[in-house]
């Protein structure tokens, strides 16, 4: 998938800019502290080295000046410890809300092991998607973070910091993306055997392109295109997955109305290609061991037909 699962680069928000710096910064000051430490125990090594070697009988003991070092540690150390945490509730405060009005809202459901969107942006109804979150560029997205069944946690680590999504409650935070990209996100609260393999992305789109796409999303798909094809679906697969404007309803699985719209299939697990999507539908058990997708016994025959058919529904 997209650029690599690490807050430590390549930051694409006001958020991750300061995610980084503090990070880098955390990291500079432990490793000052640590060298300190470190040569001033080296040198009251040797000392005492030297000492001894002379003959000094008091060279193991503690020197006259114990205490006052003790105090000299404690007044070196305070202010730093003061101004690391101030710089933390400044940050926190800085990450818990944008400032700005937020007009999109986002509520993602985590499920095992998948993630359910339903996105409204004030300019008709709310729309279904799943595994992909997208996003105008340069404003900030309210985003409402639910569980369906365990802790989960939300992460986009080139976006902002991490938020547990947990069960029975509904936690609210925010995401903005300055470029245009794709960024990875990863459930980061191990939730069960296919933890890992619960990703989506964040595709942040120019103002333009994303009005163009809510609006695609809004759109039921075109029914006539495949009318064998939409009926087989329905049969075997609508009982758990919706395509709207078709007698498909399920809730189980994720919403497919715009299934070829998005890049991977199973949650970041494969590619959004023909041949993956056969393979998935074919054995989704081998290669997903514990989802909730079944696998359906169904024909070659039948499979190309609904590969066909959800290859159209963009
Ligand atoms: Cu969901 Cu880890």
């Amino acid at each position: 998938m997209t650029a690599p699962l690490s807050y430590l680069s390549g930051s694409a928000s006001k958020s991750a800019d300061l995610l980084q710096a503090m990070a880098w910064g955390f990291s500079a000051v432990a490793a000052l502290v640590v060298s300190v430490i470190v040569g001033l125990l080296w040198i009251a090594i040797a000392r005492g080295r030297r000492r001894a070697a002379d003959g000094d009988p008091a060279a193991l003991e503690q020197g006259e000046h114990g205490l006052a070092l003790i105090w000299w540690g404690v007044a070196l150390s305070l202010p730093v410890l003061v101004a690391l945490a101030v710089w933390t509730m400044a940050a926190a405060r800085t990450l818990a809300e944008p400032g700005r009005a937020q007009s999109i809202t986002i509520s993602v459901t985590a499920h095992r092991w998948w993630w359910e969107t339903l996105t409204s942006d004030g300019h008709g109804p709310p729309f279904a998607g799943a595994n992909e979150i997208v996003i105008p560029t340069g404003r900030p997205v309210a985003l409402l973070l639910a569980s369906a069944d365990v802790i989960h946690d939300f992460w986009v680590p080139k976006l902002g910091p991490k938020m547990d999504m947990v069960p029975g409650r509904t936690n609210r935070t925010w995401l903005e993306a300055r470029d245009p990209g794709v960024y990875r996100g990863q459930c980061a609260e191990f939730c069960g055997f296919q933890h890992a393999r619960m990703a989506f992305t964040v595709r942040a789109l120019p103002a333009d392109d994303y009005a163009r796409w809510s609006a695609g999303q809004r759109a039921e798909p075109p029914a006539a295109a495949a009318a064998p094809a939409a009926a087989l679906f329905t049969a075997r697969c609508g009982a758990c997955h919706t395509v709207r404007g078709t007698g498909a309803g399920g809730i189980m699985g994720p919403d497919l109305t715009h299934f070829a719209g998005r890049s991977t299939i199973a949650a970041g697990l494969l590619p959004n290609s023909p041949d993956a999507l056969e393979r998935w539908i074919a054995d989704p058990q081998s290669l997903k061991p514990g989802a909730e997708m079944p696998q359906v016994p169904l024909t070659a025959a039948d499979r190309q037909l609904l590969v066909g058919y959800l290859e159209t529904l963009q």
